[in-house]
């Protein structure tokens, strides 16, 4: 990656000079590196709500706007014109690929999609009722064990094929996982079927019948894997990345990213929404929920709505709600979930509480809908988003290794505990 930060002047800080920088959108940087060294002083930003991490040219978001780019490209328009093995494509690449490229790129992973025979034991260790997450991250995890051909992160052609076995076998361990938990047959991966619709085969075919992948679930869920792909430096791909600037290998890097994305304030809330519109049940039970949210002394939220950076409509939501009305129109599916859902966020959008505080629906509200149409159980909810953010942890890893100013990540702190004393032997305690 060749760095194209614009230095735009300088800014004071305990009477230093330190460059700010601009990029191609958003906020200019202040570059403090030096800061410790040329003063006493540490920033102090719990959380990382004010501080840029990286450089990077993969995702932008203008969270006053409600936009989200894929390397420039608006996510709308990828959503409506593109499909996954494109878009990663856009991702990893940098641009829209000819048609030659396109074709090379999908055939690459096309043909990394089955994974080695041993892998099947690694599952049988699993209870049958284990969370498809729990079995991912030890699953992606285990990887390494498989390919050490492809672990030395200095090594270009090793890069290369792990970012394609990534990408091509995360469908296989996500599909894995489910056919696990639900008791049935593992399916191969068939090479004469596209990206999602494979995924779908392995999902939801049984060796007992012929099974026909439903061409509108297939490219409702290629879209769907399209606007989870990549988000900036959200908290998972942080975590990829921090774990990337130790030299770890990309496999373990990436279950890294499962592991933090599972949990219900990022990647998990798609489960966590589901279960609260379950658990709402109808319209008329919203107030005392919206009631709930308000309430500081309840630690309940509203999961799927806010968000870090988005203080707008999150531009993913929009797509998602109405591929969510596509999917349930085109399979014949009343779902009242629908229903409360919608009602839900009308009245939140209405509310004071949520006007002010800038909460809108994130990708996470509508989606789990739509998941559930599509025929997966709740707990796979976050596993395909997993499977889908792997396109975007992967570029980010890639671009990592490839930054000028890359270093191993090693955050300060300011320590407040008990000040330096003697230790005392226990006669005298
Ligand atoms: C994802 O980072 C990414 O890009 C993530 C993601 C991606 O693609 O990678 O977009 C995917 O993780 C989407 C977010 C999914 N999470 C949820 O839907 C869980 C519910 N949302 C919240 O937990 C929360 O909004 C966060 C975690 C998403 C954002 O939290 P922040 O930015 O730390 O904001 P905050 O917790 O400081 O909230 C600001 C205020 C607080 O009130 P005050 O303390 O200022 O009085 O808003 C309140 C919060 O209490 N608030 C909510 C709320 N979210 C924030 N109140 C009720 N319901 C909510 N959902």
């Amino acid at each position: 990656m060749e760095s194209k930060l614009i230095k735009t002047g300088t800014t004071e800080i305990d009477g230093l000079e330190f460059p700010v920088y601009e990029g191609t959108h958003g906020q200019d940087v202040i570059d403090i590196r030096a800061l410790g060294k040329q003063t006493d002083k540490f920033t102090f930003d719990p959380g990382y709500t004010s501080t840029a991490s990286c450089e990077s040219q993969i995702t932008f978001i203008d969270g006053d706007e409600g936009t989200l780019l894929y390397r420039g490209y608006p996510i709308e328009q990828l959503a409506e014109n593109s499909d996954f093995i494109e878009a990663a494509y856009v991702l990893l690449g940098g641009d829209l690929p000819n048609a030659q490229e396109l074709e090379d790129f999908r055939n690459n992973i096309t043909y990394h999609t089955m994974v080695h025979e041993h892998f099947k034991n690694f599952f049988n260790g699993f209870r049958r009722d284990a969370h498809p997450m729990a079995v991912m991250c030890g699953a992606v995890g285990a990887l390494s064990a498989f390919y050490h051909d492809s672990t030395d992160v200095n090594n270009p052609e090793h890069r290369q094929v792990a970012v394609h076995r990534m990408i091509a076998k995360m469908p296989t361990i996500a599909a894995m996982a489910y056919k696990y938990t639900v008791g049935q047959p593992f399916v191969f991966p068939r090479n004469d079927l596209q990206y999602t619709e494979n995924f779908l085969n392995m999902c939801f075919s049984v060796p007992a019948e012929d099974y026909k992948v439903s061409e509108v679930c297939a490219s409702a869920l290629d879209k769907i894997f399209i606007l989870h792909m990549d988000h900036e430096q959200n908290a998972s791909t942080s975590t990829v990345r921090l774990a990337g600037s130790s030299g770890a290998n990309p496999f373990a890097c990436i279950a890294a990213g499962i592991a933090c994305l599972w949990g219900p304030a990022h990647g998990g809330a798609n489960e966590a929404a589901l279960r609260m519109l379950m658990e709402i049940g109808s319209v008329d039970r919203i107030p005392e929920y919206i009631a709930k949210a308000k309430d500081k002394q309840d630690p309940f939220r509203l999961m799927g709505f806010g968000h870090r950076v988005y203080k707008n409509y999150d531009p993913r939501a929009n797509v998602m709600r109405k591929a969510t009305r596509e999917v349930l129109d085109a399979l014949d599916i009343k779902d009242p979930l629908f229903a409360v859902a919608k009602e839900l966020e009308r009245i939140a959008l209405e509310d004071e509480y949520f006007v002010e505080k800038k909460l809108y629906p994130n990708i996470d509200f509508y989606s789990g809908i739509t998941l559930r149409a599509l025929g997966f159980p709740t707990d796979m909810f976050t596993a395909l988003f997993a499977l889908a953010r792997t396109v975007g942890w992967i570029a980010q890893w890639q671009e990592m290794l490839s930054d000028p100013n890359q270093k191993i990540g090693r955050p300060r702190q300011i320590y407040t505990g008990a000040a330096k004393r003697d230790y005392v032997p226990m006669a005298g305690r």
